[in-house]
């Protein structure tokens, strides 16, 4: 299966199955993705989501670089308003979404760690926004959950460098709320989960609900807007370029076009 769900105990563990190619999420893996957090957003036996990625290496390396690189602008829109569901899914449904991040969370990887109420990761874990790497920006609701989750001025240097993170580093900006050794992070995160799965369903939602009300400002808008330059950067050389530099395992010529 491309997401695998296991239900045990009111914990839903939702794994991202594509270790090959680190759990990097093509159109299939993206869809089913979406598919499986609508099923357990509506399922009550579901008490709580615990997302993470298949093997030892790998959360989910991003949005497939391969999949984007010949997408027009309609489509790129289409696949940017994918992710931005799986993410707003987590974000909103009504039950504790935790991400256990087990390797690389980069991109839309970093983005649906981000969407989760909480995230724990391993002390190999590393995180970041690369997209400007490949003429891009992030297009899953990076540019705005970021900030929030962290700061401004830290999302922008992630951004806008496309540096990666070490878990410390990640811990200390408060990108995520603890670290652990590899081994101890699936026990640990199980752990949290039991703790939440014990709690009122009912006082969960609620408290998720006005928690999210933090968010200040029109968030909506504000993913609305990151869409649409997502998308467009589709229709510039530098995206054909930052992509096929991917593909080809070399540096990129940037040139603003
Ligand atoms: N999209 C498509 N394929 C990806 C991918 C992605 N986001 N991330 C990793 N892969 C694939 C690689 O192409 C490679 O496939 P191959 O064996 O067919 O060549 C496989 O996963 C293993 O990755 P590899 O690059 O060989 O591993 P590494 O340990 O040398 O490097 C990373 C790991 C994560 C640093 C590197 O894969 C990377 O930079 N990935 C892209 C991350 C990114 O930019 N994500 C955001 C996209 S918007």
């Amino acid at each position: 299966m491309p997401i695998d769900v296991a239900l045990d105990g009111g914990i839903a563990t939702v794994t991202v199955n594509r270790p090959d190619a680190l759990n990097a999420l093509d159109l299939e893996h993206a869809e089913s993705l979406r598919a499986r957090l609508e099923e357990l957003a509506a399922d009550d036996e579901a008490r709580v989501v615990l997302l993470t990625g298949a093997g030892d290496r790998a959360f989910v390396a991003g949005a497939d670089i391969k999949y984007m690189q010949a997408l027009g602008v309609l489509e790129a829109r289409r696949w940017g308003e994918l992710g931005q569901a799986c993410a707003s899914l987590l974000e909103t449904m009504p039950k504790p979404t935790v991400a256990a991040v087990n390797g690389f969370a980069l991109g839309g990887g970093c983005e649906l760690a981000l969407a989760c109420d909480i995230r724990l990761a391993s002390a190999n874990a590393k995180l970041g926004q690369p997209e400007v790497k490949l003429g891009i920006v992030p297009g899953w609701g990076g540019t705005q959950r970021l900030a929030r989750v962290t700061t401004l001025g830290f999302a922008k240097e992630l951004c806008f460098t496309g540096r990666t993170v070490g878990a410390e580093e990640a811990l200390a900006r408060g990108l995520v709320n603890a670290v652990h050794e590899p081994d101890d992070l699936l026990p640990k995160a199980r752990e949290l989960c039991e703790t939440l799965a014990a709690k009122s369903p009912l006082a969960l939602a609620y408290a998720k609900e006005a928690a999210n009300l933090a968010l200040a400002g029109d968030h909506r808008g504000n993913l609305e807007t990151e869409a649409r330059l997502f998308s467009m950067l589709f229709s510039s050389e530098d995206q054909k370029e930052g992509m096929a530099a991917f593909v080809e395992k070399r540096e990129p010529r940037f040139t603003g076009r």
